[in-house]
């Protein structure tokens, strides 16, 4: 690609004494990112509580942080980092926009005081490749002037119309590239879409049934059509898994903003971990729960492609199990699943006993 580095060049540090950029981005358990406000004493009290339990921790400084509480946040988070320790449980933040006047403080407070505390960075807005060359730079500076022994790794949210035309060049931008998550909010506005949510479906959003015909071979457009509301996002989030796959990195859905709708908060998580999605958004406690069921792949699953596994024994040629033809391909999505189950298990104790029970050839 046109201005790019060359490959020889790409894994360098950008600056001196910067630590070396890693290769591949491992793959850690993140089905849950918990966003809470550094700035709220109440919220802030419970993070303590919450490591161990949720996978991601996420100081938000970015939307919902009142313009006079950014400080705050700022300061809020660097104390808790400082303070709490966080075994399992990654930490993220998420940052002000490149655009704001608070970004180049966000940067330049957290990574000397915490960046040894901080696994990714999380960056709004952002419209293309140029965005996280500048993050990438500065953060290489600010990684060597603060001795760092490994980079810290950088999340996109995908929320403008020119983002997604240009997600492929987003998360080739860089080995710190880490994921993308859905911004369903921000790019519904940036779009002009015609909604007024934070994620999730809309029920104008259809397709309706034919008419039946009558006796006489004529359309009846008075009879009653069942209508299936479709997915705003999936042309969104399906550009996303492709542009992350191909380049070894992590796609997320986003918020789901409807609280007290679990149902439908679940559906709309599903849908993602379908697609390939690894994990999403939690904006309330019980958000958390709804995802790591959602993003674990289910006991009987995990049972089906041990068994398709197991039958496949070299990994090639083709076997019939339950009347279903199973080979290569097959295998390859069951493995997708087996893998994701054992890194899950690393840190679940509880997924782990269920995945144990799983009896062999059942
Ligand atoms: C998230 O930041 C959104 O805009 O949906
Ligand atoms: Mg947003």
């Amino acid at each position: 690609m046109s201005g790019s580095r060359s490959a020889k060049d790409f894994f360098r540090p950008l600056a001196v004494g910067a630590p070396a950029p890693l290769t591949e981005i491992p793959a850690r358990p993140s089905r849950a990112i918990h966003f809470f406000d550094p700035s709220n004493p109440k919220m802030a009290a419970k993070i303590p509580d919450m490591v161990g339990k949720v996978d991601v921790l996420l100081g938000n400084l970015e939307d919902a942080i009142k313009a006079d509480n950014k400080t705050a946040a700022r300061e809020g988070l660097v104390t808790i980092a400082q303070e709490t320790d966080f075994g399992p449980t990654q930490l993220w933040t998420r940052i002000n926009s490149l655009d704001s006047p608070w970004v180049l403080d966000d940067l330049t407070t957290l990574v000397p005081a915490i960046g040894d505390k901080l696994d990714v960075i999380m960056v709004p807005k952002v419209q293309g490749a140029e965005d996280i060359h500048y993050v990438d730079r500065l953060l290489a500076q600010l990684e060597a002037k603060a001795g760092l022994g490994r980079p810290i790794l950088i999340h996109a949210i995908l929320e403008t119309a020119r983002g997604v035309a240009n997600v492929e060049e987003i998360c080739a931008a860089s080995p710190r590239m880490q994921g993308l998550s859905l911004g369903p909010a921000d790019l519904a506005a940036d779009r002009r879409m015609k909604t007024t949510r934070v994620g999730g479906g809309h029920p104008g959003y259809l397709v309706r049934q034919d008419p039946p015909k009558n006796e006489l071979g004529v359309a009846d457009i008075n009879a009653t059509r069942t209508t299936y509301q479709q997915d705003l996002w999936h042309y969104t989030i399906a550009r996303m898994v492709d542009a992350c796959a191909m380049n070894g990195i992590y796609p997320y859905y986003g918020p789901f903003g409807d609280i007290a709708d679990e149902v439908a908060c679940e559906d709309q998580f599903r849908n993602a971990f379908l697609l390939g999605c690894v994990g999403t958004w939690s904006l309330h406690p019980k958000q958390i729960a709804i995802a790591n069921r959602v993003f674990s792949p289910s006991v009987e699953d995990v049972a089906h492609a041990r068994r398709v596994a197991a039958a496949m024994g070299d990994g090639t040629g083709a076997v019939m199990l339950d009347g279903k033809m199973e080979d290569d391909a097959s295998l390859k999505q069951c493995l997708v699943m087996v893998e994701l189950a054992e890194q899950l298990a690393a840190i679940d104790p509880e997924l782990k006993a269920q995945y144990d029970a799983i009896e062999v050839g059942a």
